[in-house]
């Protein structure tokens, strides 16, 4: 099973932005252990992160011809970029929400997410681990 994990804006700092938020681990650090959870689960993982939407945009759509699976962090765009959404909306595969805080307990805003319908799945405030879960969810669902 092919997956590919799409972390977005401002997920490259994660490890020296607000650890007691999102965790010590540095996006290196974040993607080697999807890696090792990959290979435990028997998946096929790629793992990308971008500042810029447009990219993001541009790896939902290149994803659309290989991805059986996708887990997505969007960071902030989560709460408002209905571009993003409408990349999402493209996939006939699962789509796991994943968010290292818990961004219901959060400010206000973040309780808002315009992509959590289209979601099979939502892991949030789980830190690294809540990929783990995204990832087990697709290996069982497969
Ligand atoms: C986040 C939560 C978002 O509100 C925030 O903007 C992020 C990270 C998370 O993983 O907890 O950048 O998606």
């Amino acid at each position: 099973m092919r997956v590919t994990v799409l972390n977005g804006v401002n997920l490259d700092v994660v490890g020296r932005r607000n650890p007691e938020v999102y965790g010590g681990l540095n996006i290196r650090e974040l993607e080697s252990r999807i890696f090792e959870w990959a290979m435990e689960l028997e998946l096929n993982v790629t793992c990308r992160q971008t500042n810029s939407e447009g990219e993001y945009v541009d790896w939902c759509h290149e994803a659309l011809d290989w991805a059986d699976g996708v887990v997505v962090n969007p960071g902030a765009w989560t709460h408002y970029s209905y571009a993003i959404r409408d990349a999402l909306e493209l996939f006939e595969v699962p789509i796991v929400e994943v968010h290292l805080s818990n961004i219901d307990q959060r400010e206000d805003w973040r309780s808002k997410s315009v992509i959590s319908d289209l979601a099979a799945k939502r892991v949030i405030g789980k830190g690294p681990e809540g990929y783990r879960e995204a990832l087990a969810y697709l290996a069982k669902n497969e």
